[in-house]
């Protein structure tokens, strides 16, 4: 962000933003005009529950239940399984606070989001990497890892799998449920010697940005005792960044936890946000924005695999999303992409700018960080620029090799 500022011209496919002309602007200015009239104008503008607001809870529950396949009596779905939060990333970080202690160990996906690996660091939280394929984690390796714990005895020190499930932060990839699924049985297989539950943390922050292929049940289906898995999302993405409403499904005795947390934190998430949800919802008006930025982000994404195609070299690998706001790409072999690298000052030289691939790795001491990757984002630059972006990107490359 600081280099987009101080280097006019340059083209960041870097930032997470998402795309500034379909914000829903007059969407949101015509819900606010009617909810700010008369006496129903006052509740929004006075403080809300720690848990955010029932009506809104009901809502999310239900359309995560039909969103799943389910009806909305099942226990998963239960409103009262449910907080509202500052964002997921709030959650994210409770849940932390909440799960772990400095020197506990989080299983992540091999590379993760990387504001999650910040939050890990923070806590003074060990990671392991679980090697990632095209449909998700390699279960060989989460078993191996696991195994490999419990013989070095730190197993009681593990508290959690994080798997960012759908469009991933950076990798594009969605985890099919069958996955999920098995690696529930695994974390509930090492449970004993763990000798506390291990939870799976489901971030399905970009579910909703979906434009291609099906819909995924969550791993709250997998769940029967609906105990053991903890989802996390967010209306950021799929309605406005800047609105910042997010929410979780919690066991109930992690949700009174995360609660208490969340009470000394802030005591309620902004209420007249989550009352812009609501009408939201309610009036119709979120399907129809979610459905305009589903085909916005369709094209964008189209743009920039074709300009990958049509001007990066050979050698260089990339994933095709079918959602979320992120392509990830492989440099030939030497070719390295961090800050420091040759590459990254040729492409600030290019006045274009990518997320180093090196920031998504968790420090692991069973594998080198890798540093060969990109994350290169289609959310907030325009086609055109994605393409200008793209081709400099090409450029620098050439030169670098
Ligand atoms: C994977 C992932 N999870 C969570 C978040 C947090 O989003 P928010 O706090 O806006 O809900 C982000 C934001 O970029 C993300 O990429």
């Amino acid at each position: 962000m600081r280099e987009a500022l101080v280097r006019p011209g340059l083209i960041s496919l870097a930032a997470g933003f998402t795309d500034n002309p379909s914000l829903p602007v007059a969407e949101t200015r015509d819900i606010m005009d009617a909810m700010l009239r008369g006496k129903a104008g006052q509740p929004p503008l006075q403080y809300g529950t720690t848990a955010g607001d029932e009506e809104l809870r009901v809502l999310t529950a239900r359309r995560l239940a039909q969103l799943d396949g389910q009806s909305a009596k099942a226990k998963a779905y239960q409103p009262g399984r449910m907080m509202i939060t500052h964002g997921s990333q709030q959650l994210l970080y409770i849940l932390t606070e909440i799960l772990c202690d400095p020197g506990d160990i989080v299983l992540v996906e091999d590379p993760s989001y990387f504001v999650y690996l910040g939050i890990m660091q923070s806590h003074g939280i060990r990671g392991r990497a679980i090697r990632l394929e095209s449909d998700g984690i390699n279960l060989d390796h989460l078993e191996h890892t696991l195994e490999a714990l419990k013989k070095s005895g730190e197993l009681p020190r593990l508290k959690a799998l994080y798997l960012v499930s759908y469009h991933s932060n950076p990798t594009g990839i969605t985890t099919a449920v069958a996955k999920k699924a098995a690696a529930l049985k695994l974390l509930r297989r090492y449970e004993p010697a763990a000798g506390h539950r291990l939870y799976l943390i489901e971030d399905a922050a970009y579910r909703e940005l979906r434009f291609a292929g099906d819909d995924i049940p969550s791993a709250l289906i997998t769940d029967r005792a609906a105990n053991r898995v903890i989802y996390t999302s967010t209306y950021s993405k799929p309605y406005a960044t800047g609105v910042r409403v997010g929410y979780g499904i919690l066991p109930g005795p992690l949700l009174a936890a995360a609660l208490r947390v969340k009470g000394n934190h802030d005591f309620g998430t902004t209420n007249i946000l989550q009352q812009l949800i609501i009408r939201a919802i309610t009036t119709g008006a979120y399907e129809k924005h979610l459905a305009k930025l589903r085909q916005r982000y369709a094209k964008k994404a189209a743009a920039m695999v074709r300009a990958c195609r049509d001007d990066l070299p050979t050698g260089v690998n990339w994933t095709e999303p079918t959602g979320g706001l992120y392509v990830w790409a492989k440099m030939p072999a030497r070719v390295k992409t961090d800050f420091k690298s040759r590459l990254f000052a040729a492409a600030l030289r290019q006045k274009m700018i990518y997320v180093p691939g090196n920031l998504c790795y968790c420090g692991d001491p069973t594998r080198r960080r890798p540093n060969r990757e990109m994350r290169l984002s289609f959310g907030s630059a325009s086609s055109s620029k994605i393409r200008e972006g793209i081709a400099r990107l090409g450029r620098a490359l050439k030169k670098v090799l």
